[in-house]
């Protein structure tokens, strides 16, 4: 099974699945690992594991819909099975969903479809719920929304800032991802 997987930070939930993969316990091909924007520590981490990488940088086009057609392009060249949304900030295209129609897995660091959008963490903390946790789920043209594929819970903890709990929230969201690429891959 052949995967690029998408970033635009640190890219530590994709470092995961590297591990993962070259330990053996994941049987699946990282194609390649792309960016919208150069200097992410997720594209650097891969160039040193020796993957090959990409930047289309949203900054570098004039309209939007040529960035779109520019990530579809490069993304659709490697010929995929799955697009990996990990860490990634940009809502694609609808060209980009038809494309990968069930094929474009995303992760949120929330218990979907509560509490969507760029700061999951942030706003369960401020709603004041109990539990969150992390999705992972085929992503269709909405803002995380899309069918459900796996969820785990993780409690929030009085002494919890955004940080500390994101990160516990990472550790789980990577075991998830990776779960759910190895049944995808045994599928
Ligand atoms: C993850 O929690 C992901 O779900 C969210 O941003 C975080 C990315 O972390 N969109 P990293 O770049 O994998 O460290």
């Amino acid at each position: 099974m052949r995967i690029v997987v998408l970033v635009s930070g640190t890219g530590s939930n994709l470092q995961s699945v590297i591990d993962a993969v070259a330990n053996g316990s994941l049987p699946l091909d990282i194609a390649a690992v792309g960016a919208d924007r150069p200097g992410t520590l997720g594209v650097e981490r891969s160039a040193s594991a020796g993957l090959e990488t990409f930047v289309v940088n949203f900054k570098d086009y004039s309209a939007r819909t040529e960035w779109d057609a520019a990530l579809l392009e490069k993304v659709a060249s490697y010929a995929p099975d799955y697009v990996i949304s990990s860490g990634f900030m940009r809502i694609v295209a609808p060209g980009f969903i038809n494309a990968f129609e069930g094929r474009y897995v995303n992760t949120h660091p929330a218990l979907l479809p509560s509490f969507p959008g760029a700061h999951g963490v942030r706003d369960a903390m401020a709603y004041g719920v109990k539990v969150t946790g992390c999705t992972v789920h085929f992503a269709d043209a909405g803002v995380d929304t899309g069918p459900i594929i796996a969820q785990t819970p993780v409690a929030i903890l009085p002494e919890d800032t955004e940080d500390s709990l994101h990160e516990r929230i990472k550790v789980a969201e990577r075991e998830l991802l990776i779960q759910v690429l190895a049944d995808l891959a045994r599928a």
